[in-house]
């Protein structure tokens, strides 16, 4: 694999994407260990660039990266010079500087992680950046739907909730599809787009939305992101729009429930399938380190062998 930056699902090929959960694999075996550490990025620096709040991508990211021995420093957007006016741009010069290996960027604006990438000689992985892309969430969710399904051909895969304001529902139809499973996007038209995408189908309406899916996503009202009220309360749209025992059993009996987080109880998900038997939320996050590990390791030219 002959990659420098990870920004969209669409820098990977199908047998890209395979790779890096083959990989992945070998490293979540890695994780069992005693010593859980592999020198593969021994003597590279990595800067984590998080402008946005972060608990699982910055987390998981950090122990990715000290997991394969590199230097790590955690930039600290609200204790930077950013706060006294400087642009982007300067920041990004000023790491630049010290020679560091790759970035991990989250930002609030989409883009930011294609313009470092053209202002800075390093390796640049998108970890969020505004409603574009989240690259290495569709690779752990691909990574969790491979364990339990095998494959992903002929899938049926629900994306439920706020679509249009989500990074997360992007990368994984742009992944999803490629690798041949079958998307629905299912929520209020007021969140949907408002056309379908191509090879996707929309439904607007829970319960059709989720009859016979074999994988269901879940999504967070993304209110962050919102100028305006795309649904009466909170409590109104978990009477339509919540994942409840009742709806789920409209999806396939092995389905499985997943969530990038942060979950919102009670407005999106009930507690009751958050924590039920078919969820597999927290396998989610668990992986996310396997799957990091992986594309860090890619991306420095994947020369070391565990
Ligand atoms: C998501 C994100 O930040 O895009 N979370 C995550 O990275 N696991 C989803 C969200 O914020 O709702």
């Amino acid at each position: 694999m002959n990659l420098k930056h990870l920004i969209s699902m669409r820098d990977l090929s199908r047998a890209d994407i395979h790779q890096i959960l083959d990989t992945a694999s070998s490293f979540k075996d890695v994780l069992k260990r005693d010593i859980k550490k592999v020198p593969a990025l021994r003597g590279k620096t990595v800067v984590n660039l998080f402008y946005e709040p972060s608990t699982r991508t910055r987390t998981s990211f950090e122990i990715a990266e000290k997991r394969l021995s590199t230097d790590v420093v955690n930039f600290a957007v609200s204790s930077s010079s950013v706060t006294k006016g400087e642009s982007l741009f300067d920041t990004i010069k000023n790491i630049e500087a010290y020679g560091v290996d790759f970035v991990v960027v989250r930002h609030a604006s989409s883009g930011v992680p294609n313009f470092i990438a053209e202002h800075m000689d390093v390796s640049v992985i998108n970890a969020g950046d505004g409603m574009n892309e989240h690259p290495t969430q569709a690779l752990l969710d691909a990574f969790t739907i491979r364990d339990h399904k095998g494959s992903f051909e002929g899938l049926e895969v629900a994306i439920v909730g706020d679509i249009i304001h989500s990074r997360v529902a992007r990368s994984d139809m742009i992944g999803l599809l490629m690798l041949g499973s079958q998307v629905r996007f299912v929520g209020p038209p007021t969140l949907l787009p408002p056309q379908p995408p191509p090879g996707v189908r929309m439904y607007y309406s829970l319960e059709e939305g989720l009859t016979g899916v074999d994988v269901i996503i879940m999504l967070r009202i993304q209110m962050e992101r919102m100028n305006k009220s795309f649904f009466p309360t909170t409590a109104d749209y978990f009477s339509h729009w919540g994942l409840t025992k009742e709806r789920l059993a409209r999806a396939r009996k092995d389905a499985i429930v997943m969530h990038p987080g942060p979950m919102n109880r009670g407005i999106e998900i009930s507690s009751d399938v958050a924590d039920g038997p078919q969820n597999v939320i927290l396998q989610q996050v668990t992986n996310g380190l396997a799957v990091r590990m992986s594309v860090l390791y890619h991306l420095s030219g994947g020369e070391y062998h565990a």
